[in-house]
């Protein structure tokens, strides 16, 4: 049996080798060729500057270290060649440097698990005949068990909606929750808030939000008042007394998707005519513009935007208007109608967690009187899908 070499690669992952077939050079490009087929055009200065120890990435940091005014038109690759074991082998001129580049790293790369959206669940959009009610986690051991914890996180992302029930009811424990995670997003309801509902405190002058009322509220996503509103919300009930007052859950992902296929001219409309959203209050003034279906770039997630509350004025032309109206009408009925919404009740030791800017979250009226306490936090997607990725990739480690 031979033994690989080790080398050292742009990141501190582990790959498994996998030899390459062909290099052929063309131009300023490489064209790499494995044995089942797959291919990668690798670009010069690209490699350039992924040469590990050689000046491109530093070994310590495994961080690029070229910057970009040094690329040089004089760079090119002398020669190329495949070692005995099928790495790359680079002499650059005119420094003469010798790179050695991991085969499984430059495979990975030619498999597209480099992207932003790799080592991720792919999302999976539901109407409520598909979800009646969140996929159920165990909370009882959550902070306490890495791969638990990481399943609830795989749904979250596949489903964009998933339950921990048995959860302590401590009102630090969402809190808990989200930093075993990563950062928590601070926002100027505090970073862990309150959503409490008492008939008595309808309509009283302390509650900062409709969520603090009694009342009905629609279909909707926090804070689209924001340049990028968080990415997810983990609400954790500690007290429930009442009845009614169900959550209500429809997936934006499959709403915007019917809508693309069944009103497309309504859907044209979402996506692209703005709105300004604002948060208004004594010493805030939080603005932003964007449209209501805003698919970003490629690979990242949805971002919806409503919440009729904090929206404030259409941001387009006045004859758009009519049309921007009737949309959203559409939309909001769609994403309220029993074909999108799923319904259920809190209980007490429940958390919740859903992605904010792709499911549309509201609450029925209350029915009865008592109370109800909510715990909420907001963490955003770049936090969960650190957590989601590193997770699966520590699992696909451990794959013999
Ligand atoms: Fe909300």
């Amino acid at each position: 049996m031979t033994t690989l070499p080790t080398l050292p690669t742009p990141d501190f992952y582990d790959y498994s080798w996998a030899p390459i077939a062909e290099a052929r050079p063309d131009g300023r490009f490489l064209h790499l060729r494995w044995p089942d087929g797959a291919e990668l055009a690798a670009f010069d200065w690209w490699l350039r500057e992924n040469a590990v120890d050689g000046g491109g990435v530093d070994l310590a940091t495994r961080e690029g270290i070229l910057d970009p005014a040094e690329h040089s038109d004089e760079t090119e690759m002398s020669s190329v060649e495949l070692t005995e074991h099928g790495a790359l082998r680079i002499t650059w001129a005119p420094d003469g440097v010798v790179a050695d580049y991991h085969p499984g790293w430059l495979r990975h790369v030619a498999d597209g698990n480099h992207r932003a959206d790799s080592w991720l669940p792919k999302p999976k959009p539901w109407t409520a005949e598909q979800l009646p009610e969140p996929p159920t986690h165990d909370g009882t051991n959550v902070l306490g068990d890495d791969e638990a914890l990481g399943l609830w996180v795989a749904d979250l992302l596949r489903f964009g909606i998933a339950r921990l029930r048995g959860c302590p009811t401590d009102l630090d424990f969402n809190q808990q929750l989200g930093e075993r995670i990563g950062a928590i997003r601070d926002t100027n309801f505090g970073v862990s808030w309150d959503v409490k509902a008492d008939v008595e405190m309808a309509g009283s002058s302390d509650t900062n939000s409709t969520a603090n009322t009694n009342l009905r509220l629609g279909p909707h996503t926090d804070l689209p008042t924001r340049e990028t509103p968080p990415g997810f919300q983990f609400l954790h009930c500690v007290l429930n007394e009442t009845a009614g007052g169900f959550s209500t859950m429809a997936d934006g992902a499959a709403v915007a998707g019917a809508l693309e296929v069944e009103y497309p001219e309504h859907y044209e409309a979402l996506c692209t005519l703005n709105w300004v959203f604002f948060n208004r209050g004594p010493g805030i003034d939080h603005r932003w513009s964007g449209p209501m279906i805003d698919h970003g770039v490629d690979g990242s997630p949805l971002t919806l935007r409503a919440f009729y509350p904090v929206r404030g004025f259409p941001d387009m032309a006045p004859e758009d208007m009519p049309r921007a109206y009737a949309a959203m009408r559409v939309f909001s009925q769609l994403a309220a109608s029993d074909r999108f919404q799923m319904s259920y009740p809190f209980e007490p030791g429940d958390i919740v967690g859903f992605d904010n800017r792709r499911i549309l979250h509201g609450r029925d009226a209350f029915e009865s009187g008592g109370r109800r306490h909510l715990r909420g936090i907001y963490i955003d997607h770049d936090e969960v899908r650190s957590f989601a990725r590193v997770t699966s990739r520590r699992l696909a480690a451990k794959q013999p």
